[in-house]
């Protein structure tokens, strides 16, 4: 079935939905999520007109046809890069694995459970990392159409199922496994994700394993970037980046999904408040969408003054990933140091508005952007 009329199906209705019980309305949400995402994968698109020259963005000596691409957690075991690339995005990151295949989490017989809140343009998702497990992953192809200017990023973390020290040492070895990965061009650590049970641990002497064992024994261009939480305050984030550079990494992603639920509560669309409400107080999970996008901006603008006080000797990138919804996102991105941005939330918000024109829509109205400021 065509994912368009799918997701134009579960938009339209979602007002009926809304008179649901909120089990069965996550119920649905996380089931229709699951179907939605197998059609998405398999419905491959002619391929739209590249975007213009103008929008191209070259870091660590790889080109991206545009400083837009898909955040981590779309395409877990590493499908959909043809969807993508066919799209006309900037790039391509799938993931986020881990050393042991993992089900993802289930609670009243409700798998997987996430759910979008349309009118709020938010969603929460306590998916668990459900993923085959990098023996298998760092096996696949991605792609037999790989395209130079739209590279393959692999995110990939610590399994909460081994204590600190052995999980560390197991995620070295599967960077290992995707560091022979011919197709892979950059990889992402992610040291954020909310919906695992063990605790953080200590983040610097982990990031110090990694550099000792990893990013300094690299043997090809292979781009480390630490993705952190939106959570951070801009402060924290000043402090770390000072390691990530003396480390060796070559960029931070910021950041991933929120659990200050009060922040989000009172700012939702009424009709959606109270799903919200039941979604965090049973499931807890990871709030994503618009209401990340000052987080986000506000850490990246933090990281980059910090990035341009230390002036580092090798080539250290900001990602952005929070809330990103439109061409003028991505104006404020590159206006706050900003190389390259990923967004979850608002592609599919937007993919609803504009199909499989999402990416072309969104560069038409930058380019558009672009001349007003000049
Ligand atoms: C359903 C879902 C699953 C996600 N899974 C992952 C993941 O596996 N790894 C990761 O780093 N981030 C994951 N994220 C977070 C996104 O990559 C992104 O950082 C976050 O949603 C904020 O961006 P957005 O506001 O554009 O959605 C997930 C988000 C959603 C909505």
């Amino acid at each position: 079935m065509n994912p368009l009329w799918l997701s134009k199906g579960y938009y339209a209705s979602s007002e009926i939905l809304g008179l649901l019980p909120p089990k069965l309305q996550v119920w649905l949400s996380s089931f229709g999520r699951s179907i939605f995402m197998e059609q998405f994968v398999k419905h491959v698109p002619k391929p739209t007109a590249l975007p213009d020259s103008s929008l191209k963005v070259s870091a660590w000596g790889l080109n991206f046809r545009s400083s837009l691409m898909n955040s981590a957690g779309m395409f877990k075991n590493g499908e959909g890069y043809d969807v993508i690339e066919a799209l006309g995005a900037g790039g391509y990151i799938g993931g986020t694995s881990t050393t042991n295949w993992r089900r993802g989490n289930e609670k009243l017989c409700i798998k997987l459970p996430s759910i979008i809140l349309p009118k709020s343009k938010m969603a929460v998702n306590w998916l668990g990392l459900p993923n085959l497990g990098d023996g298998v992953l760092a096996k696949q192809s991605f792609t037999a159409n790989k395209k130079s200017d739209c590279p393959i990023g692999w995110s990939v973390m610590r399994s909460p199922d081994f204590n600190e020290s052995q999980g560390v040492q197991l995620l070295i070895e599967s960077l290992w496994l995707y560091h022979e990965h011919p197709q892979i061009d950059f990889i992402e650590i992610n040291e954020s994700c909310p919906n695992v049970k063990n605790g953080g641990g200590s983040i610097i002497p982990r990031l110090q394993l990694i550099s000792d064992k990893f990013a300094n024994l690299r043997r090809r261009n292979l781009p480390l970037i630490v993705k952190l939480s939106n959570d951070l305050t801009p402060d924290i984030v000043k402090e770390l980046i000072p390691h990530l550079i003396r480390l060796g990494f070559d960029g931070v992603n910021l950041g991933n999904t929120s659990t200050m639920y009060n922040n989000y509560s009172h700012k939702l669309m009424d009709s959606e408040r109270d799903l919200f409400d039941y979604f965090t107080n049973q499931f807890g999970g990871g709030v994503s969408g618009t209401m990340l996008k000052q987080s986000s901006l506000a850490l990246c603008r933090a990281a980059a003054e910090e990035v341009e006080k230390l002036k580092p000797n090798h080539e250290f990138h900001i990602i952005r990933s929070g809330g990103i919804n439109s061409a003028q996102d991505l104006i404020e991105s590159s206006q706050n140091g900003v190389t390259l941005n990923q967004w979850y939330t608002g592609f599919f918000e937007n993919f609803n508005k504009d199909g499989y024109s999402v990416y072309h829509k969104l560069y038409a109205d930058l380019l558009c952007l672009n001349k007003q400021r000049k």
